[in-house]
């Protein structure tokens, strides 16, 4: 078959800072998928619009050709509406785990259709594996039967057919320094969110040291751009901007993150991992119409933990099984007398991540138990010896790397620290 353009033609374009036309997108984007245009093209011009940018009509048309790449999932023949999230990727964030569940208490479907982590973040479907007997792999009639007439929640990993030039360019852009650009990360959630046909969605904005966006100028250009890319498309889009400077909860790593997501849905857990749980569970339910629901008394009230438990049995796991422990923990300890002056997302990412919690590469496996315990925070008056952090893995090898990932941070001194008033620090809805 004879092509339209010549890529060299297209990465030129972008390479002299020009506008790409709408052919051109639909093209590149198709041929990349059909393996005409190569993956050292593509990343010549991943690099280009790194560089140089797109304006918002080409980022619209760049998502809109990697949607049209694949399939579409539909979700309007359901009996419930449909609502889902997503969040940037943090060190900590277990919210997905009682969160989908919380809002599935409330009759409405939580289609969640997941990665893997890769890198200092965590992935969802790594932290439910934890749990024995887990399934992440459904087939699409799986999932609309659990949201149709099950549980009402699903997480499970997305199928190879939503967005598949997606796929391909991200695993090229994690190899070729361009994952860090705002129209290219938010073209590439939006296909899968678009695609995947949820309802509403409600997006989970990251910022600080364990987020891909470290300001809050670059978070708002990235959640406006994503707000506007779902709003046009159709589906109800709304972004919070989180905090992202520390861990969320007292938790980093697969099994122990399980653990502590149980602790939320009994009514309990640490006060950052609640908070946000029920502002973005007021967000899914009011997307979906229920502008007045109380998702705090679900979780007191056992309302969110049974469909927990229904949605993990469904999947396959035993929401009662002992989940997996490292062989090996060790702890940090304090090194002075005062006050915690900071607890670096990153570094603790990094550290869960050298522990055994996360892979380097796609293929690698992931150890269910390593991770890091959070004893102390910034503002937390600690003496030495006190026990700040514990590390697991079940490679007693591995504690001098993470204990290197940790060299700067938990500094101590006399010095007050403000505390961290809210998880939530900014609300941008669609225009
Ligand atoms: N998550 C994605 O799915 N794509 C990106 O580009 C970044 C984060």
């Amino acid at each position: 078959m004879s092509e339209p353009f010549d890529a060299v033609d297209v990465i030129a374009i972008k390479r002299d800072g020009e506008v790409l036309q709408d052919e051109h997108i639909d093209w590149v984007i198709d041929a990349y998928t059909r393996g005409v245009v190569t993956d050292y093209q593509m990343s010549a011009l991943a690099m280009a619009i790194f560089l140089n940018g797109m304006t918002r009509h080409e980022i619209a048309r760049w998502t809109d050709a990697m949607i049209r790449s694949g399939e579409r999932m539909d979700f309007s023949g359901l009996p419930r509406p449909t609502s889902d999230k997503h969040s940037t990727g943090g060190v900590g964030d277990k919210i997905t785990l009682s969160l989908a569940p919380l809002v599935a208490s409330f009759g409405v479907a939580v289609p969640q259709l997941s990665g893997r982590g890769l890198g200092h973040t965590g992935g969802t479907l790594d932290k439910l594996e934890a749990i024995p007997g887990w399934r992440a792999n459904l087939s699409n009639e799986e999932v609309y039967r659990q949201l149709g007439t099950g549980s009402g929640a699903v997480i499970c990993a997305a199928g190879a057919g939503l967005a598949p030039a997606d796929k391909k360019l991200y695993a090229l852009r994690d190899a070729t320094a361009t994952v860090a650009c705002v129209p290219l990360i938010a073209s590439s959630i939006m296909s899968k969110k678009i695609a995947e046909g949820t309802g509403s969605l409600v997006l989970d904005v990251k910022v600080g040291s364990g987020a891909f966006m470290k300001t809050l100028d670059k978070a708002r250009e990235l959640a406006r751009t994503m707000v506007d890319l779902g709003t046009d498309a159709g589906t109800n889009t709304v972004a919070l901007l989180t905090d992202m400077s520390v861990p969320l909860g007292l938790t980093v790593g697969n099994a122990l993150e399980v653990r502590e997501s149980v602790e939320v849905l009994a009514g309990g857990g640490p006060d950052d991992v609640v908070e946000l749980t029920v502002a973005l569970a007021r967000e899914m339910l009011a997307a979906a119409g229920q502008p007045d629901a109380d998702p705090a008394a679900a979780l007191r009230d056992g309302r969110a933990m049974d469909v927990w438990r229904t949605m993990i049995a469904e999947q396959g796991g035993d929401p009662d099984a002992p989940l997996p422990q490292a062989a090996y923990t060790e702890d940090v300890l304090a090194e002075a007398d005062g006050i915690l002056q900071d607890l670096d997302a990153l570094a603790v990412g990094v550290a869960s991540w050298r522990l055994g919690a996360g892979r380097a590469r796609k293929e690698d496996p992931v150890q269910a138990g390593a991770g890091v315990e959070i004893f102390a925070r910034p503002g937390d008056k600690v003496v030495r010896g006190q026990k700040l952090l514990r590390l697991h893995t079940d490679e007693p090898e591995r504690f001098a790397r993470a204990r290197e990932s940790l060299a700067d941070t938990l500094h101590i001194s006399d010095a007050p620290v403000e505390p961290r008033s809210s998880v939530v620090l900014e609300r941008i809805a669609g225009k």
